[in-house]
């Protein structure tokens, strides 16, 4: 009993397990209800991995608000919305009993359900507290430095120490801790699957609460959060078949990237001139992220393809527009145009054409994190799979992508303008 106690109170089993266990043990529900009760619990009852001081949150049946909407609206945190956040280092936050810092969520238009996004920021010396959850997530260090710890239940820790420029996810339902170990306040940036995973199954016990150990994502292997050139794949799946880059893509396989900056890129024509990417599959999810880099005076061809796919800007100006329905930008029923730079979020929506301009004097680097990604092909569910498929194809071929020669001739007069603004010469032909 005495090691059951020391384990609720540092986290490594839920109240749900212990309450079990107890009960396992030969307990009467009414002693366990009052040890979980005492004032001494009160901190492992706040830390509990369903986030749930009082009870457990259930959603609401017959509902005009999903599952994951209606968790959302319980955190008792800032859920920031609209077409694009400008600078997501910049948003508003407070804080978050879930994970004993500030922390913020960001629920897009163009995400539409599929994946979401959330933000926390640990002040110098502190900490989050453990936790796991049966989604995954890729987490970019916008601000700061520290380390994380992560561990199977009941297994070893192993940690790895991250800055501005990393990247990196725990595993699935793995045990997670934060730390900030520098003197400014570190910032993370979650992209993950919360909001299809809890549409569909929900109930926060089962993803917040639940004990399947997935050996085969992550078995405490030494090197897993290390970057090397063994992380490098030549690889694709059903996903990445079938498209006119037909054959294998640079894949980086591995749980972390020490600095997305310093990431060997490789030409990736087909999306447009001057144009460099490479794909990662963080921690064996199903989820993609895709670095992606275009040179001084160019620009991309435009593509659509459905949602979800959240575009981080990690350096340079630039533009991107997003349209509805027809190729030819003017003609469209619905416009966004987002005026980006290092920082800023966005999502085009499902099916809306979206094209991204270099604007500035210097290279414009993204990164993508798609919620259905091109290791494992999830055909029912879409993603970077059935969804994102002919993205590099022209729509005069039948694909979704908008070739040069067949843009709306106020795409390339707005580019040469914006160009001209910023003293930049055009590369384009
Ligand atoms: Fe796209």
């Amino acid at each position: 009993m005495r090691e059951l106690l020391a384990k609720l109170v540092h986290g490594l089993i839920s109240r749900r397990e212990f309450a079990t266990r107890m009960l396992g043990l030969g307990f009467g529900t009414m002693t366990v209800e009052s040890i979980l009760d005492t004032p001494a619990f009160s901190q492992g009852k706040k830390r509990s991995s369903s986030g749930e001081p009082g009870g457990a949150f259930r959603v609401e049946p017959f509902s005009g608000q999903t599952p994951y909407e209606q968790w959302m609206a319980r955190e008792g945190v800032p859920v920031h919305t609209g077409y694009y956040i400008r600078d997501v280092r910049a948003l508003d936050l407070k804080p978050w009993p879930r994970l004993g810092v500030r922390g913020g969520l960001i629920d897009l238009h163009g995400a539409e359900g599929t994946d979401g996004a959330y933000l926390c920021e640990l002040a110098p010396g502190q900490a989050t507290p453990p936790q796991r959850y049966l989604f995954e997530e890729g987490i970019y260090v916008l601000d700061g430095e520290g380390e994380t710890f992560v561990w199977h239940h009941g297994g070893s820790k192993r940690s790895f120490r991250w800055q501005k420029g990393s990247v990196f996810s725990p595993p699935l339902n793995v045990w997670r801790q934060h730390f900030n170990r520098g003197q400014t306040p570190a910032r993370l940036l979650s992209v993950n699957d919360l909001p299809v995973v809890l549409d569909l199954f929900h109930s926060a016990e089962f993803v917040f609460d639940n004990n399947f150990v997935f050996r085969d994502r992550y078995n405490n292997e030494p090197d897993y959060f290390t970057l090397n050139n063994s992380k490098l794949r030549g690889a694709g799946s059903a996903a990445t078949f079938g498209e006119a880059e037909r054959g294998l893509v640079h894949f980086l396989d591995t749980g972390f990237v020490p600095d997305l900056n310093r990431v060997q890129l490789y030409e990736a024509r087909s999306r447009g001139l001057g144009n460099k990417s490479v794909e990662m599959v963080l921690s064996d999810n199903s989820m993609q992220v895709h670095v992606s880099e275009f040179e001084v005076g160019t620009y991309k061809r435009a593509h659509r393809h459905g949602p979800g796919s959240h575009v981080l800007v990690l350096g340079g100006i630039g533009y991107t527009l997003m349209w509805t329905e027809v190729p030819q930008y003017s003609g469209a029923p619905q416009q966004v145009r987002v005026d980006w730079t290092e920082g800023s979020l966005f999502v085009p929506p499902d099916r809306w054409f979206h094209q991204h301009f270099n604007s500035g004097g210097t290279a414009a680097k993204y990164m993508a994190t798609t919620w259905i990604g091109g290791k494992y092909f999830v055909k029912a569910l879409g993603g970077g799979g059935r969804t994102h498929r002919l993205n590099n194809v022209s729509f005069r071929k039948g694909g979704n992508m908008i070739d040069y020669p067949d843009e709306d001739p106020m795409i390339r007069a707005m580019f040469d303008q914006e160009l001209t603004k910023s003293g930049v010469n055009t590369r384009m032909p």
